[in-house]
Order: structure tokens, then C-alpha cells, then sequence
């Protein structure tokens, strides 16, 4: 394989399948690339909340399966081979925030988080690659975090996953480019879901999430490596990581 730049999946060259689209940014991609011509294929823990999305338009198809469950993803993926057509393109967007509240140190909510955000998503990949290695084609969205850019309160745990997605996301953009697989990170800020909905302190720029799933397809079509919104917001946060870090820890803990 050479390497060349590569295309973005197209509704054509087959189905897109996203984790944790029973709620919030999930469903909201699901409607949008599902308005955009592609068939979708759904999934989550909750069956119910599943079916509701999936009744919203013809072209989404419901599986319910736990991202933890290595080998229930991989029975997903053979399902949605055999049932639904060829898997172009993955969105691993599954997600849970744990706040860390120091000083109690609570390692539970560091193994939960590392299970669903960051070995979830590697189950995923694991399910869906050997069918896009094939090919030689193939889109592999991350759903990350500005979380994972610099250390935030109470994210010790979630911004460590939502970092390493980065990293890896990037690490493997770089090796699997000449096989014909791009891999997509998205780094939102604060969306409204039900997720955000249980934060008590104030979101700056907080955003609508059918409007997040617009800008987020729009960049996932052109294929971009890194995908962040809001833009005013998510600049803010890149530029935090250019301060001296003995700076940026006095100014955060405060
Ligand atoms: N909202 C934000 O401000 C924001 C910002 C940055 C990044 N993100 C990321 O965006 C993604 C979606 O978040 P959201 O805000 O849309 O949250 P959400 O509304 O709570 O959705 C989370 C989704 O993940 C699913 N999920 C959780 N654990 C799962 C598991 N073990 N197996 C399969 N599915 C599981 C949930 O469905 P079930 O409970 O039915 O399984 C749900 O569909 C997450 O990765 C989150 O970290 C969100």
C-alpha cells in the first residue's frame, strides 16, 4: 500500500457504526449521518432507549451490546457484516464521567473509567478492523475529549482517557494511513446530553447537541485527523497547554 491521501467513507461504501447512541451526542451523529444518506448501525446497553432512536428513521438498525463485552462487540460486528453490509466506518463514542473527588482516592472510579472510555473503545476497534484491514478502507472515529488535552479538576481519571484516545488515535493514524484506514479523533467542549445535565458548576459555551453533531459529521466527511468544537472554547483549552505547567496548576487549583 502506498501512502496517499485518503478519501472520507461515503454513505456507498457501507454502514457506519456508533457505540453509545442510545443518548446525547451519540444519537444525535446517528440522526444526523442517518439524514446524510448512511445506514447506521446503533449501539448501547439500553435496548429500549435504542429502539426509540432507531423508530426516528428507517436507516438505523438497533444492537445492544456493553463495549466491555470484547466478545459481545465482536458477535456486533459479525451481525452487522452479515445483517446490515460492509463496516466503512466506526464511531467509538461510548463514554462515561466519573468525577475523581480528592482526597478520597477511589480506584474503582479509575477502572471504570479506563473499562468503558478507553478499553471499550479498543473492543471496538478490535470487533470492526480485521473487516476494514481487508479492504483496505475504513474510518475510525474516536470520541475524545478537550478534557484530554491538559489535566482538569476532577477529571483525573476521565481526562486520562480521554488523553490516551488522542495519543492513540494519533499513533495509529500514522501507522494505518498506508493500509487505507484514517482514524479520526473528535475533542468536543461542553455539550448539553444527559451526561453534562448532571453537572452542578457552570459550562462555559455549552452546546447544542444537534448542533454538535452537525460540525462534528461536517469534519468526520472531510476526514479531518482532529476534530474540536465549540471553536472559541476548545482554542482556550488548546492554549492552556502552551503555559509554563507551575503556572497552569496554581491558576486551576484555585
Ligand atoms: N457532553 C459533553 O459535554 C462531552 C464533552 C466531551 C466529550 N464527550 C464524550 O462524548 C461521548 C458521549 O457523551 P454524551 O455527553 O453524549 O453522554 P451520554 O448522553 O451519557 O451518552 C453516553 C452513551 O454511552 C453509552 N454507554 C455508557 N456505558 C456504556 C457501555 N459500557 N457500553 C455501551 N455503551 C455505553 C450510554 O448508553 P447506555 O447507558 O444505554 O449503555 C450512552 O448511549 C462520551 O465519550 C463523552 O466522554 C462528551
Amino acid at each position: 500500500m502506498s501512502n496517499r491521501k485518503l478519501s472520507a467513507m461515503k454513505p456507498s461504501d457501507g454502514i457506519v457504526w456508533i457505540t453509545g447512541a442510545s443518548s446525547g451526542i451519540g444519537a444525535a451523529v446517528a440522526l444526523e449521518m442517518a439524514n446524510r444518506g448512511w445506514q447506521v448501525a446503533i449501539s448501547a446497553r439500553s435496548r429500549d432507549k435504542l429502539d426509540k432512536i432507531a423508530e426516528l428513521h428507517s436507516n438505523i438498525t438497533a444492537i445492544a451490546c456493553d463495549v466491555t463485552d470484547r466478545d459481545g462487540m465482536s458477535k456486533t460486528a459479525q451481525k452487522i457484516e452479515a445483517e446490515i453490509g460492509s463496516l466503512a466506518m466506526i464511531i467509538a463514542n461510548a463514554g462515561i464521567y466519573l468525577p475523581t473527588h480528592f482526597p478520597k482516592f477511589d480506584v474503582s472510579i479509575f477502572d471504570d473509567s479506563f473499562a468503558v472510555n478507553l478499553t471499550g473503545t479498543v473492543n471496538m476497534i478490535a470487533a470492526s478492523y480485521p473487516y476494514m484491514i481487508e479492504r483496505n478502507k475504513g474510518q475510525i472515529v474516536l470520541v475524545s475529549s478537550v478534557a484530554g488535552y491538559n489535566g482538569l479538576p476532577t477529571s483525573a481519571a476521565y481526562g486520562a482517557t480521554k488523553a490516551a484516545l488522542l495519543n492513540m488515535g494519533e499513533a495509529m493514524a500514522v501507522d494505518l494511513a498506508k493500509y487505507g484506514l484514517s482514524v479520526n479523533m473528535v475533542a468536543p467542549g461542553f455539550i448539553d446530553t444527559p451526561a453534562t445535565k448532571q453537572n452542578t458548576f457552570h459550562m462555559p459555551a455549552l452546546m447544542d447537541v444537534t448542533k454538535a453533531a452537525i460540525v462534528m459529521v461536517d469534519g468526520i466527511e472531510k476526514n479531518r485527523t482532529r476534530i474540536t468544537f465549540p471553536k472559541r472554547f476548545t482554542f482556550w483549552l488548546r492554549f492552556l497547554t502552551f503555559l509554563p505547567r507551575q503556572l497552569y496548576v496554581r491558576l486551576l487549583s484555585r
